[in-house]
């Protein structure tokens, strides 16, 4: 079937997750609606798509044309990629944005990946002291973890997301159609949220991953979505009952410990969710250590990841010391002991009483990582 900016395909089947402030759109081929949708959620006189130069090609097109039917349009491109999430990048889209004449009544659709969402969602806390984003993921960690919660940020030469603001979207609009573009590496690394997602709130979830694996690597639509979907409401769950993350927040950083600390240390050669693979194992051995998980635990996240293409154990080129090192960098790091948000099953975390983070001393990180 042909569609232009003027016809809309039916969509077989909507998912509309309501998140506190904003909602949640996700569909296979939603992208037809996209311009409409922005419309209704944040009606502006000036729109400002900011996207990558892998993105923009494949995607920009159809959907500058259709928001031109509301009000002009400006796009902003930036190079794809962690490295160009910075505040240099910040200051060109910042300043393309003047060039163009955008004023307070502009809405910025942040079109692309999670690089794209944060960098874009930042340029939109900021410019005029606050102008409302719309965010259109494209890749599935920006589907179901980085377009929902509002952080948006850009990274520094001392570390990443040092510098950012809190600003939740106008609405979040995921066609999922678009993760068949998307390369097989990226497409693993996102189902990563979603497996942590499945041991830190749901069972059930976990399970169909596992049964349903095969047609989520291949993106599938309609398992795409149903895993999307499902995401998006345990990640809005959590983000509702504490948007600050004072406590259960703190759930959604399962894995991310170590995750983040291999990821520093493989100077990024790791992706962000294979250096989160190998944390969330290892962060369930730590758990059974400590007596706090199931046995076992440990064992069926390990089995789903390496089932899924993606490593679970260090790589050996990076130094157990170095590894530890690194955790101390970690925004959770206090008094000698790093917190950690550990499992307690599948489908469940510990430490409720100590505000779901829970000090693991060195010697325990180091005889799991050796
Ligand atoms: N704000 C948050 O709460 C939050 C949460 C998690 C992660 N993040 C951030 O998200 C970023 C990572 O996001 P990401 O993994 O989406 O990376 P990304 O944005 O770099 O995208 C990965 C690559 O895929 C390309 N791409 C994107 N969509 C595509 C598509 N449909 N088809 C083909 N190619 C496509 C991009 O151009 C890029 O090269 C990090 O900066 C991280 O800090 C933020
Ligand atoms: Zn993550």
């Amino acid at each position: 079937m042909t569609t232009s900016a003027g016809t809309e395909r039916p969509l077989a089947h909507t998912r509309v997750i309501d998140a506190g402030s904003y909602r949640v759109t996700v569909a296979a081929g939603l992208r037809q609606q996209f311009a409409r949708v922005i419309a209704e959620a944040a009606p502006a006189h000036h729109y400002a798509i900011v996207s990558d130069d892998e993105v923009a090609p494949l995607y920009v097109e159809p959907l500058t044309l259709a928001l031109a039917a509301h009000a002009p349009v400006s796009v902003h491109v930036v190079p794809a990629g962690e490295g160009h999430k910075t505040r240099d990048t910040w200051a060109r889209v910042t300043d393309g944005m003047l060039d163009a004449g955008c004023g307070r009544d502009t809405t910025v659709v942040a079109l692309g990946g999670g690089v794209v969402g944060d960098l874009a969602g930042f340029v939109a806390a900021t410019f005029m002291r606050g102008v409302p984003v719309v965010q259109c993921p494209t890749t599935l960690l920006a589907m179901i973890d980085a377009s929902v919660g509002g952080k948006t940020g850009v990274d520094t030469a001392a570390g990443k997301n040092l510098v950012g603001a809190f600003h939740p979207p106008a609405a979040v609009l995921a066609d999922v159609e678009t993760i068949a573009t998307l390369p097989l590496p990226q497409r693993r690394s996102g189902l990563v949220e979603a497996i942590k997602h499945g041991v830190l709130a749901d069972a059930a979830y976990f399970a169909r991953i596992e049964s349903e694996l095969p047609a989520l690597l291949d993106a599938d639509p309609s398992v795409t979505l149903e895993t999307v979907a499902r995401s998006v409401e345990i990640k809005a769950d959590v983000v509702r009952a504490d948007e600050r993350e004072h406590g259960r927040r703190k759930t959604l950083n399962l894995g991310h410990t170590l995750g983040h600390a291999l990821e520093h240390v493989s100077g990024y050669a790791l992706l962000h969710g294979e250096a989160v693979a190998i944390g969330m194992v290892l962060e369930a051995r730590i758990a059974e250590r400590l007596g706090l998980a199931e046995p076992g635990t440990a064992e069926r996240i390990q089995g789903l990841l390496r089932r899924a293409g993606l490593p679970v154990a260090r790589p050996p080129e990076l130094p157990v010391d170095s590894v530890v090192d690194a955790t101390r960098l970690d925004k959770k790091a206090r008094a000698g002991r790093v917190e950690y948000a550990l499992p307690a099953r599948i489908g469940a975390m510990a430490g409720e009483d100590s505000g779901w983070a829970l000090p693991v001393d060195d010697q325990l990180v180091h005889e799991v990582l050796a």
